[in-house]
């Protein structure tokens, strides 16, 4: 076989253009790197730092680093390492999902226009692994993703408590008066006891899991506690195997296919994947040229059964996940049922079905087998409305309380109706929620508006509207809950979210209004505005769309250009996939 030219080639050795060579070699020369190493026809390996102080969960990365050029030098290859846009999911205003098309967007332009043969993307906290395979998918050189791994397990007051689903837990605490202020501080600091993404089941570690599911990470990486020394070990191990895809010029064409798309939808309904992994993985799919229809979830996660027994569906977190077996035990019990496809390529160079022939010891505490799930049908309903496209609910998180409250009617089972609430956003539902004119109660169904991609741009994850404190108080500690916003992966709620159109681009839930009834039906997955056609249209005619204020120039930008979580939420370009593997790569 003839080896492939490197496309680095292109910038460090090009006999037509000594000049510009010379111009493109000096530059890296000036700390130390030598003109016979950057012509010696070794790969250039990049390696997309996703990790810094404002990035804590992916911080260690900087130490990580030195364990990856390691592995690099040692297959053969050149490191170089350079940063990628931070994204941090809790610090990040008003939403980190506006900085994943941003952080895309400049991951693209790096592997783009400059000298890299192959990448190695870092990926960690919840946005940062979408955006890195997004733009490995738009420019198709050979990409692995090495995960950063999760905390270790939280513990407070002989309790696990877990990254954000802590949170939810405390607020209902403090709402109740059960805790003060400064255990509400300590409760929460208490989840997150090392470096690391978040140790629960949230988004970080499902969208870790479906780039290993995809084939994009060495199998077994997604959930290695960020502190053990198997972490180090993979990061070696991904440094030397980017050098080798690259001689094999094993691009993300050849992994990322339809097959791989419909084994990461398998492993996302197993494990109670984050409600936020539908976009994200349309994104991924869209910028690798193929399209991800939102039905897929239905149709081919909606049966599969919740294998994996950790918060916010379950009990444990993610050091006891990867203990007890980890993704690989997910997806051998997948295979074991015919689930999986299992002839795909993966970034090892082999099938998914030759990875798995591995033995795990399951700890089947935390990871149940088909036979004996812990919720049957536990993956995604996608639901259809008269006043919307489609909404996700995601089933694996309803608890006994709601399914005995709302969804066990003998004469009608997995039907209800509720009374709208309607509030303008998440600063409109803290001001009002508590107000007692609003009558709330537990026929109420809390529903926002204006937090989809272009209205609360990024769009918030704030559909996981808590209860007004005196209903908590009474013991009733969820409503159901609708939105055009996202909620976070750690949520325990069983929301109706990701509503697509959203109301800021005139979609139709602005006209739902405060007292409306509303029918969920499961069975049918419908939801419904029961007001009559003529009622809607007239609505229709007057509503008006309300005005936005950009806060900065990006997110004006993105305004224009974004679309619905329906599809992703991309940036409706027309190059959403480029394959520079099939261009010169240069202007
Ligand atoms: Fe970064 Fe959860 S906040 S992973
Ligand atoms: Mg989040």
């Amino acid at each position: 076989m003839k080896k492939k030219e490197l496309r680095s080639k292109q910038w460090f050795d090009n006999p037509n253009d000594p000049a510009l060579t010379a111009l493109y070699l000096e530059r890296y020369l000036n700390y130390g790197m030598t003109r016979q190493e950057l012509q010696s026809g070794k790969p250039i390996i990049g390696i997309a730092q996703s990790g810094s102080d404002l990035s804590p969960c992916n911080r260690h990365f900087q130490e990580l680093s030195s364990r990856i050029k390691d592995g690099i030098r040692q297959a053969g290859g050149i490191p170089i390492e350079f940063p990628t846009h931070p994204i941090q999911e809790t610090g990040k205003r008003p939403t980190a999902g506006l900085d994943r098309n941003l952080s895309y967007l400049s991951l693209v332009e790096v592997l783009f226009g400059y000298p890299i043969d192959g990448v190695i993307l870092t990926t960690g906290c919840d946005k940062t692994t979408p955006a890195a395979l997004m733009a490995a998918a738009t420019v198709n050189i050979p990409a692995i993703v090495l995960s950063g791994g999760p905390m270790l397990d939280g513990s407070y007051k002989g309790k696990k408590v877990g990254s954000g689903t802590v949170v939810w837990e405390a607020r209902k605490l403090h709402a109740k008066g059960e805790i003060t202020y400064d255990e509400f501080m300590d409760m929460v600091a208490a989840s997150a006891p090392s470096i690391g993404h978040c140790n629960t089941m949230g988004t970080a570690s499902s969208m870790n899991s479906i780039a290993e599911a995809l084939g994009m990470s060495l199998t077994g990486c997604a959930v290695i506690p960020a502190p053990y020394r198997e972490r180090s070990q993979i990061s070696f191990e991904t440094g030397k195997r980017i050098v080798d895809m690259v001689h094999e010029d094993l691009t993300p064409s050849k992994i990322m296919t339809k097959e791989a798309f419909e084994n990461a939808i398998l492993v996302a309904s197993a494990i109670g994947a984050s409600s936020n992994c539908p976009p994200h993985l349309t994104a991924i799919a869209r910028h690798m040229g193929l399209e991800l229809d939102i039905e897929n979830w239905q149709t081919i996660g909606h049966d599969i059964p919740l294998l994996v027994n950790c918060q916010p569906a379950g009990e444990h977190l993610m050091e006891r996940f990867y203990r007890a077996g980890g993704v690989p035990a997910i997806m051998q019990e997948l295979l074991k049922n015919n689930k999986l496809h299992k002839n795909v390529l993966t970034v090892s160079g082999k099938t998914v079905e030759e990875n798995l022939k591995i033995k795990i010891d399951v700890d089947s505490d935390v990871i149940k087998s088909f036979e004996n799930p812990l919720v049957e049908n536990a993956g995604y309903i996608v639901m259809r409305s008269n006043f919307f496209s489609s909404a996700v609910m995601k089933t694996s998180v309803i608890s006994d309380e709601f399914r005995k409250r709302y969804l066990s009617d003998p004469k009608n089972k997995n039907v209800f109706e509720a009374n709208a609430v309607v509030f303008e956003g998440p600063e409109d539902y803290h001001s009002r929620i508590n107000d007692e004119k609003l009558n709330i109660d537990e026929k109420s169904i809390l529903m926002i508006r204006g937090c989809g991609p272009v209205g609360y741009p990024g769009s918030a994850e704030v559909v996981n509207m808590q209860p007004p404190d005196r209903l908590l108080k009474k013991g009733i500690n969820t409503l159901p809950t609708l939105g055009d916003g996202r909620q976070s992966g750690t949520s325990e709620s069983p929301s109706i979210l990701n509503v697509s159109p959203e109301s800021a681009i005139g979609g139709d839930l602005l006209i739902v209004q405060t007292g409306d009834k509303i029918k969920i039906d499961l069975n049918n997955r419908r939801i419904d505005l029961l007001i009559s056609e003529t009622e809607i249209s007239d609505r229709k005619k007057n509503t008006k769309i309300p005005v936005l204020t950009n806060q900065t120039p990006w997110q004006e930008i993105s305004r224009k250009m974004v679309g619905q979580l329906e599809t992703g939420a991309c940036l409706e370009t027309e190059s959403l996939y480029l394959d520079i593997t099939n261009t010169k790569g240069m202007p």
